[in-house]
């Protein structure tokens, strides 16, 4: 199977990219939800722990995400699969554009909410990272609403493209699901 796109199915690069980082946001929601629920007294160092590498796979996810728009943009985009009706095409492709649109704000929203709180984002403790904000407590707190519900965008849009993806197999049996997956 070839590194590019074909005009009718992904490549080695697209499809590492798309199923490493669906694995990496789940991973990254996960660990969000959980970690924002364990208590504050003493603030114990397993959420200490938890946060910071949150924060540095986010910023993992915020660097394959500029990757993935940079090959998808210097690479051809597979045509979607053929006989679709039209307000399908515009839905997968507008579903697509929310779910690059969600994987760009859940990161920066991450990073401006540190920036605005006077924490300092490393990456693993080896490096900083420079504040993309000035601190200030109101945006501190709204950053944090908003990075929750761009979460929840994420599984909610997430979940409704991975069911049109089953949907497509199982029901439509047409290649959608295949030309995302390696092999012929
Ligand atoms: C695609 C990347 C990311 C995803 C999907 C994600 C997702 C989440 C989710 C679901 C939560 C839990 C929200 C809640 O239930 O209240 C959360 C919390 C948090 N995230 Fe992220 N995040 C990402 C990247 C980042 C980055 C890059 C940073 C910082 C550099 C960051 C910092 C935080 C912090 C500090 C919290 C705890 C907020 C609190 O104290 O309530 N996140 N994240
Ligand atoms: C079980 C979960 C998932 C399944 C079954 C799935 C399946 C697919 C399939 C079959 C395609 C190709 C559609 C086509 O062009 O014909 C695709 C594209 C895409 N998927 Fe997923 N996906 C899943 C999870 C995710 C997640 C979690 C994200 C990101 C949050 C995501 C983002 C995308 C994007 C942005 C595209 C368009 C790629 C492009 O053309 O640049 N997917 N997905």
């Amino acid at each position: 199977m070839a590194l590019a796109n074909r005009p009718d199915r992904y490549g080695w690069i697209a499809i590492a990219l798309h199923w490493g980082m669906a694995l990496l946001l789940a991973v990254l929601v996960a660990m969000g939800v959980y970690m924002v629920r364990l208590p504050d007294v003493g603030f114990d160092q397993v959420k200490i722990t938890l946060i910071l590498v949150h924060k540095a796979l986010g910023l993992v996810a915020l660097a394959a995400v500029l990757l993935r728009l940079g090959w998808r943009v210097g690479n051809l985009l597979p045509a979607l699969v053929q006989g679709l009706p039209m307000w399908q095409q515009v839905a997968a492709r507008f579903v697509h554009l929310a779910l690059y649109a969600l994987m760009l704000a859940l990161p920066l929203t991450g990073w401006w909410m540190s920036s605005a709180g006077g924490y300092p984002v490393t990456f693993f403790g080896w490096f900083e990272l420079p504040d993309i904000g000035p601190y200030n407590e109101y945006w501190f707190h709204a950053s944090i609403a908003i990075h929750r519900w761009l979460g929840y965008a994420l599984v909610a849009v997430g979940a409704l493209h991975a069911a049109a993806a089953l949907g497509h197999h199982w029901v439509r049996h047409d290649d959608t699901l295949r030309r995302m997956l390696p092999g012929r």
